[in-house]
C-alpha cells in the first residue's frame, strides 16, 4: 500500500488512542431515569416486564432517588399509578394525588441537587386508559383534555416540578401548559415536550408497569404519530418550540435516529430521546438467555441515540449503566 494512503485503524489502536478521537460519549449526565411511584401499596412491587424496576412506595422511591443521585443521575421522570381511576383522570391534577405527594417528598429530601420532572398526561389516572377525556362518541376530545393538562400541570408545578413533561400529544398543549403555568406564576417550571412521540408497539412493558389498558383494545394512532413519517416530526417539533417548549423529545429512540438526527438539526433548543420500555426489554431478554451482551448493547444503542443528535436521554439502563460511564 502507498505510504499516503490513509490508515483509519491507526487510531483504533489501543483504548487511549480510540478515546481521544472518540466523536460521541454517553455520561451519566445525559441521562435521565425513569420512576415509578403507586399510591396504596406497602412494599415495592417489582415489574416483570421491566426487570430492576419497581413501583415503588412513597419510601422506597425517596431511596431509590437517593441511589441514583449517589451514581450520579441527577434527574428523574416520574410516572404515578393511582389506586383510582376514572373517566377525568381526576388523580393527575388532584394535589394529593400520588405524582403530587411524591413530588413534595423528592423535592423536601433533595431540594436542588435533584431535577424532578412528572410525566404529564391522563392515561395512568382514566379508567378508559385513553391520554386525554373522551367525547360523547368515545374518542379523545383534544380541547377538553387542553384543560384538564393545564389543571395537572399547576399541581405538578406547585408540588415541585422543576420541568413537565406533556407526554398526551394534544394539538396546542404545549401552549396550553405554558400560558398555565405563567398564569399561575410558575415562570421558573419548564416543558419538556415528548414532541415526536409515535404510535409504537414498544411501549407494552410501560403499560403492564402502570397498569394501564385501553378500553376495548384501543389503540393511540389517532392522536400518536404514523412511524411511517419522518417529516411530520419536524412540523411537531416546530409547534412545540413555537409554543413554549425547553426541550424537545424524539420517542422511541433507537427505531427512530433518523427522526433524531432531523430535529438536531432543526432546533435551537436541546433534544431529548426516549429509549422506550420495550427497547429496554428486548435487550433484557436477550441478554437473559445468553443470545447478546446486554451491557454492551446497551452502551451501543445509547451512544447511537447521542451520535444521532439527542442530548439527553430518558432511559431504564440509567442507574445499571452509571457506575461504568463517566459522569
Ligand atoms: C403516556 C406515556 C407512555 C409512555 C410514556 N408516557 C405510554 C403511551 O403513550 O402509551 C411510554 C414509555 C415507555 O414505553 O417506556 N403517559
Amino acid at each position: 500500500m502507498d505510504e499516503i494512503t490513509h490508515r483509519p485503524r491507526r487510531l483504533r489502536r489501543t483504548p487511549a488512542l480510540r478515546r481521544l478521537v472518540s466523536e460521541t460519549s454517553v455520561t451519566t449526565a445525559d441521562l435521565v431515569a425513569p420512576l415509578f411511584v403507586a399510591e396504596g401499596i406497602d412494599a415495592p412491587r417489582p415489574i416483570d416486564s421491566l426487570p430492576g424496576h419497581a413501583q415503588h412506595t412513597l419510601d422506597s422511591l425517596v431511596a431509590e432517588a437517593g441511589r441514583l443521585l449517589g451514581l450520579g443521575i441527577t434527574s428523574v421522570v416520574l410516572f404515578g399509578v393511582p389506586s383510582d381511576k376514572d373517566a377525568d383522570g381526576s388523580g393527575a391534577s388532584d394535589p394529593d394525588g400520588i405524582v403530587q405527594v411524591a413530588l413534595r417528598r423528592l423535592a423536601h429530601e433533595y431540594g436542588d441537587a435533584l431535577v424532578r420532572i412528572p410525566d404529564l398526561c391522563l392515561d395512568e389516572y382514566t379508567d378508559h386508559g385513553h391520554c386525554g377525556v373522551l367525547t360523547g362518541e368515545g374518542t379523545v376530545d383534544n380541547d377538553a383534555t387542553l384543560v384538564r393538562y393545564q389543571e395537572a400541570a399547576v399541581a405538578q408545578a406547585a408540588a415541585g416540578a422543576n420541568l413537565v413533561a406533556p407526554s398526551g400529544m394534544m394539538d396546542g398543549q404545549v401552549g396550553a401548559i405554558r400560558s398555565a403555568l405563567d398564569a399561575a406564576g410558575h415562570l421558573d417550571v419548564g416543558i419538556l415536550a415528548y414532541s415526536a412521540k409515535y404510535a409504537s408497539a414498544l411501549y407494552g412493558p410501560f403499560r403492564d408497569a402502570v397498569d394501564v389498558e385501553i378500553v376495548g383494545g384501543g389503540d393511540r394512532r389517532a392522536y400518536q404519530q404514523d412511524p411511517a413519517n419522518r417529516r411530520e416530526a419536524l412540523l411537531e417539533v416546530a409547534l412545540d418550540v413555537e409554543q413554549g417548549a425547553d426541550i424537545v423529545m424524539v420517542k422511541p429512540a433507537v427505531t427512530y435516529l433518523d427522526v433524531i438526527a432531523d430535529v438536531a438539526a432543526a432546533v435551537d433548543v436541546p433534544v431529548a430521546a426516549y429509549h422506550v420500555s420495550g427497547e429496554y426489554s428486548m435487550i433484557k431478554a436477550a441478554a437473559e438467555r445468553g443470545w447478546i451482551d446486554g451491557t454492551a448493547t446497551a452502551v451501543e444503542q445509547l451512544t447511537a441515540v447521542k451520535r444521532a443528535g439527542a442530548d439527553l436521554i430518558l432511559t431504564y439502563f440509567a442507574g445499571e449503566l452509571a457506575p461504568i460511564l463517566d459522569a
